[in-house]
């Protein structure tokens, strides 16, 4: 039995609720094609997972904010270890669990997936902005990393051609990977068809892609210059079907809890109000980098940035990474908010107040992400009764770009268009 903290881990509550995908809907409206965007199947929020997963993904060392802070430590949270035996003893069926339910819930899977179709076989598959790889799991692989998984059966498209002599790569700062073989098939998004894409198969694959059943690839839609891919680097499914959509472009247009929509080939006018920002983007590292050197918090004043002058807009993390002095800045105006080095990030009672945040897209433009939306999920309880959130503004630690996720995407209706390349950034209708 460990009494050793009240902080009851529980898993995420807030944004529970379970949505099952649905079969692509092809529902074309005009020239317009849209794909649902749903929570996977099962997945548990966590938002040490999901920093973690964010961290990896780009090779960020964990934040410096106070020594000793070690993502992978999961001890029970420092500020409350002292607590009453009485306190402990009324949680203890949750306490004896903490350990546990915290590494097994190191749920570092994707958060929401969308239906692909890929040689005639609809597949569950993470859209992702901040790659640019098309890979699925596959009857490639052996058969024990298959299991709980849909894949792609290869015998069964009569479409699929291999690639002979083409391989790829991809490895994530925490050591998982993915690696295979290549061929091309017809692939069809929401209604937009591709007939020679590359779709990559891993044949070696690492656990935490195996452990994440619910989703059983990646769609990468950052850009072609950073496909894994070798010899020859391949085009993205987006490259490839800019020419057939009347305008290439892709929205997200994302509710509350990140679930939501993505529409390819068409800017709905009536998803958005007031005037869109139309800002440039810079792909030359593959990404949708654009300069982001400025914030506000609350109605503060707008204050530079000064370590990191630009961010990119990632569909595939879930968190918002803001650079250090901003994160800081914000949480010094929540009450009682504080970074914790077991949950390597900051944390404050649930009942708190979170200020608005405005940050810079591009050179002239601020977009404000309200308070109330600002908050990841809950992850447990203080000694005294109160319920403990994790933030979703986390710090980008060493990284020399912020990472704009699902908490800064949802609150906007966002346009990825491979004209300039640009995006676009709305209120929400
Ligand atoms: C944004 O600006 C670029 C030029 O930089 C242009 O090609 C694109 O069409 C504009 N996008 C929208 C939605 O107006």
């Amino acid at each position: 039995m460990k009494f050793l903290s009240s902080f009851v881990v529980m898993l995420c509550l807030s944004y529970e609720t379970v949505a099952a995908p649905t079969p692509a809907r092809l529902q074309r409206k005009g020239t317009s094609y849209k794909v649902e965007r749903v929570r996977r199947e099962g997945f548990v929020a966590d938002g040490a997972s999901a920093l973690r997963k964010a961290y990896s993904k780009y090779g960020i060392t964990a934040s410096t904010k106070e020594s000793g802070a070690d993502l992978w430590d999961f001890e029970p949270y420092a500020t409350v270890k002292e607590a009453t035996s009485s306190s402990a003893a009324a949680s203890s069926a949750s306490a004896s669990q903490t350990g546990e339910v915290t590494a097994t819930s190191a749920d570092d899977g994707s958060e929401f997936v969308s239906p692909v179709i890929i040689g005639g076989q609809t597949i569950n598959m993470d859209f992702d902005t901040g790659s640019a790889d098309l890979w699925v799991f596959s009857s490639e692989l052996p058969s024990e990393d298959q299991e709980g998984h849909t894949i792609f059966e290869v015998s069964e498209s009569s479409t699929f051609e291999l690639l002979e002599g083409e391989t790829f790569e991809i490895s994530y700062g925490d050591g998982s990977s993915a690696a295979g073989v290549v061929g091309t098939d017809t692939v069809n998004i929401g209604g937009v068809t591709v007939t020679s894409q590359a779709v990559e198969l891993p044949t070696t694959i690492s656990a935490e892609f195996i452990e994440d059943t619910a989703s059983n690839g990646l769609v990468g839609f950052a850009f072609s210059n950073i496909n894994a891919v070798s010899p020859d680097q391949q085009k993205t499914f987006f490259a490839n079907a800019a020419d057939s959509m009347d305008e290439p472009v892709l929205t997200a247009q994302l509710t509350d809890d990140g679930t939501g929509e993505y529409e390819l080939g068409y800017i709905d006018t009536s998803k958005y109000t007031g005037e869109m920002a139309n800002i440039t983007i810079d792909s030359s590292n593959g990404y949708w980098e654009f300069a982001s050197a400025e914030y506000a918090i609350g109605s503060g004043d707008t204050q530079s940035i000064e370590d990191v002058q630009v961010a990119i807009a990632d569909t595939g993390t879930t968190l918002m990474l803001s650079s250090p002095d901003v994160v800081e800045a914000f949480y010094a105006e929540v009450d009682s908010a504080q970074y914790s080095n077991s949950y390597g990030g900051y944390v404050y009672p649930c009942s708190a107040t979170l200020p608005d945040l405005s940050v810079a897209v591009g050179s002239s433009h601020l977009v404000t992400i309200p308070g109330s939306l600002l908050t990841y999920c809950e992850i447990g309880t203080s000694s005294s009764g109160e319920t403990v959130c994790y933030g979703g503004l986390q710090s980008s630690g060493d990284s020399e770009i912020q990472i704009y996720g699902d908490i800064f995407l949802r609150s906007l209706f966002v346009v990825f268009d491979l004209r300039g390349p640009s995006m676009g950034f709305a209120a929400r209708a």
